[in-house]
């Protein structure tokens, strides 16, 4: 259909008719316009898959039993690959599922910056660094809306914390938030041609994001040329003149009063009171239910040219092993003791509650119904075959605690819930209410199946730890109090090191976790996310060397959440007003700039084989004032006896900066995958955006001239080479 042809329809609509496009007539549904053959407009969530489907007007799962589909790794887990080729083959696969479950747009993905290790919804998002974010999310995008589905890239803006998420106000500086915050969203529309975006809860400088003009009309539209829809968040909206006067398109909520919502039947009203220029008004509807048409057209949702989709292909599985392979981060091994040798190996014991615990359907909006979930158990089992005696040990007690998320088949969803003030400010899991009885059960039982642990590891060949968090911690709706291991773990892995100190640790979990407690006395340590349905077996091929790890940190293990920027100025959660007063010293920013030493760097991960990267060498291809080109090569050895996959980061840093700035930056990276015994020349570019920072006088980016080190680096805190540059152009 012709853009004249959209414009015909609009000219057809009543205004009751337009109002039913913008707003939710059922809580992942608009109504559309049965009369001129304007479909609904169906979402879905969400970020690790297709969710399952809720009444119209309940949040009671409606308990199909063909909603079972593809479960992905998480999006920190996508982030940790570092592979943009992984994240074009998940968007894929996410858009194509979508689409097979007659979605037309899925409210994925989410990419706010990690400001915190503690914020609860980290697993949803890409890490700490916009480069990183950027890089990702533009793949991820395109790959979704290959499928005729429309992305929804979430939350804009600024949306870091869980606590008090509704009306939480964000005071940050114009300069963060165009360097740190912003970036993700904008490589999302300008380059990966986003079609939506979804307001945030919070507010912005005293205004909720879902109604905000600077950053919806002056950013998004204006700066950045954004024609798709903006979505608000669910309940988002709060006033229905702000929202009709700010470019948001579509109204969605948690509330079945759909014709209450502020831009239904109070939109009317308003209009028909007099209250706004009508002229004015009547084009502002029409502005969005334009945008909503052209990417309804865009999605052949009006000419029956439509493409289909599918879900639960086996031929997908593969890719999906192979993102959460890559995903897997190697912390430590020291004396190589890893891999495992199974041939050595007739006795294993595995330990830990999360080697059992299945993990997909937890964590908020982001819950899926998985097909089927290979937990690390299982995936050990499926890997050794029958050949070894495998015996399972909880190691620590895990009651599913109350998570105010969770759903089961007759109760209501807690996001029914979920704009209830006193559902969103409990601090953390640890804060809700046990009873004394309830506390002494825990700590015998505690008690028992760490002696049961103990005892067995005694015996056994080999013993694996399988701990970290759950959904009870890595959750929408609450952060998390402290990065402390719940469940007692630490007590347990530090005495289970003390009887075998070869114990192979591993970690599940979304976010970072402080393993001070015993971390000098693990020799090996295995980092794996919340990674997919096959995230347990990619753990096992880890485990015992059927594939190399590769995976990277997209984010910053401080050994404490006390050494959190945030945490230092008493700014996370903070109060009802939040400044980001480490302005852009986020992540590694912070940690590398003002020398504070952290459990892991960013960038961080290690592999069975060896390289070497060397001779990094420069070239000032393009320097004038509009244009930067720099080609920076360097050869990369891969030194060890087997093959495996590097990622070498350019880190830029400007020598005499005119203004505060981060002691480096990640401004490119590559993954590398080279034979045992291979050395290549890689060449990387860099351009103009690797030089700016953000002037705030002048309200744009800028790079100044002068001189510029380009460092080679393995992770952000082991360079292995520096060059310089001079740029003369400004
Ligand atoms: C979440 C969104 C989600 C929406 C719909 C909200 O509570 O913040 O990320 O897409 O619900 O379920």
């Amino acid at each position: 259909m012709t853009k004249e042809k959209v414009e015909k329809l609009i000219s057809q609509l009543t205004l009751q008719e337009k109002t039913d496009l913008i707003h939710g007539n059922g809580f992942f549904t608009t109504k559309g316009v049965e009369r001129l053959g304007i479909p609904p407009f169906i979402t879905s969530d969400g970020p690790r898959g297709v969710r399952k489907d809720f009444g119209n007007d309940s949040w009671r799962e409606v308990g199909l039993s063909y909603d079972y589909v593809s479960y992905l790794p998480c999006n920190t887990a996508l982030a940790a690959t570092w592979n943009r080729a992984l994240a074009h083959s998940t968007g894929k696969l996410l858009g194509k599922e979508a689409r097979g479950r007659g979605k037309d747009m899925i409210l994925a993905p989410g990419i706010n910056i990690m400001r915190s290790p503690l914020c609860g919804r980290s697993f949803e998002y890409m890490g700490e660094d916009p480069y990183l974010v950027s890089e990702l999310v533009v793949p991820l995008v395109q790959g979704i809306e290959e499928n005729d589905v429309s992305s929804c890239v979430k939350h804009f803006a600024v949306n870091n914390q869980e606590t008090r998420r509704l009306d939480v106000d964000v005071e940050v500086s114009e300069r963060a938030l165009r360097e740190i915050y912003l970036p993700g969203f904008e490589a999302a529309v300008k380059r990966g041609r986003a079609k939506g975006i979804m307001g945030a809860y919070n507010k912005l400088r005293g205004t909720h994001c879902c109604h905000h003009q600077y950053l919806f009309n002056e950013i998004l539209r204006k700066e950045w040329g954004f024609e798709g829809i903006i979505v608000s968040d669910w309940g988002g909206v709060h006033d229905t003149k702000e929202a009709l006067m700010s470019g948001l398109d579509m109204e969605m909520s948690v509330t079945n009063d759909f014709d209450q919502y502020y831009m239904a039947q109070p939109l009317i009203k308003l209009i028909e009171s007099g209250e706004v220029d009508e002229k004015t008004a009547l084009a502002k509807m029409d502005e969005k239910v334009r945008h909503i048409l052209n990417v309804m057209n865009e999605l052949h949702m009006l000419d029956g040219e439509r493409r289909a989709g599918g879900y639960n292909d086996y031929a997908d599985k593969a890719s999906l092993r192979q993102t959460a392979r890559e995903s897997i981060v190697l912390l430590k091994n020291d004396q190589d003791i890893l891999p495992l040798d199974r041939k050595k190996i007739k006795k294993l014991l595995v330990i830990g509650e999360n080697a059992n615990r299945q993990h997909a359907s937890g964590g908020g909006s982001a819950e899926i119904k998985a097909l089927y979930e290979i937990t690390p158990l299982m995936g050990i089992e499926m890997l050794l075959g029958g050949n070894t005696e495998i015996l399972y040990k909880p190691g620590y007690y895990n009651e599913d605690n109350g998570n105010i998320w969770a759903s089961t088949g007759d109760s209501e969803n807690g996001q029914a819930d979920s704009l209830n003030q006193d559902n969103v400010e409990s601090p953390a899991p640890v804060a809700i209410e046990v009873s004394s009885e309830q506390r002494q059960h825990r700590q015998e039982m505690n008690e028992k199946y760490l002696k049961e642990a103990l005892e067995a590891a005694k015996e056994a060949d080999a013993v694996i730890y399988v701990g970290g968090l759950t959904h009870d911690y890595d959750t929408e709706g609450q952060d998390r109090a402290d990065m402390k291991l719940p469940y007692e773990q630490d007590r347990l892995i530090a005495e289970l090191l003390k009887v075998r100190p070869d114990t192979v640790v591993t970690m599940v979990a979304g976010s970072p976790v402080d393993m001070s407690a015993w971390l000098e006395d693990a020799p090996s340590l295995i980092y794996s996310w919340y990674a997919g349905m096959e995230g347990g077996m990619a753990l096992a091929e880890v485990i015992f060397g059927e594939v190399n790890p590769s995976g990277h940190l997209p984010e910053t293990f401080p050994f404490h959440e006390k050494d959190c920027p945030a945490t230092v100025l008493g700014e996370f959660p903070g109060g009802d007003k939040v400044h980001y007063g480490e302005d852009i010293f986020v992540g590694y920013r912070y940690y590398d700039t003002y020398d504070v030493p952290v459990a892991f760097p960013f960038g961080y991960g290690l592999s069975y084989t060896d390289f070497v990267m060397t001779g990094i060498r420069a070239e000032v291809v393009e320097d004038t004032a509009k244009s930067t080109a720099v080609k920076v090569s360097f050869d990369i050895s891969n030194i060890g006896a087997r093959a495996g996959a590097a990622v070498a980061q350019i880190y830029v840093a400007d020598k005499y900066p005119k203004v505060k700035k981060a002691a480096k930056e990640l401004r490119a990276f590559e993954k590398l995958y080279l034979e045992a015994g291979e050395t290549r020349e890689v060449s990387l570019m860099l351009e103009r955006e690797a030089f700016t920072y953000y002037d705030e006088e002048a309200h744009c980016f800028r790079a100044d001239a002068g001189s510029y080190m380009l460092m080679l680096a393995k992770n952000a805190e082991e360079i292995v080479d520096i060059t310089e540059i001079e740029l003369r152009s400004e």
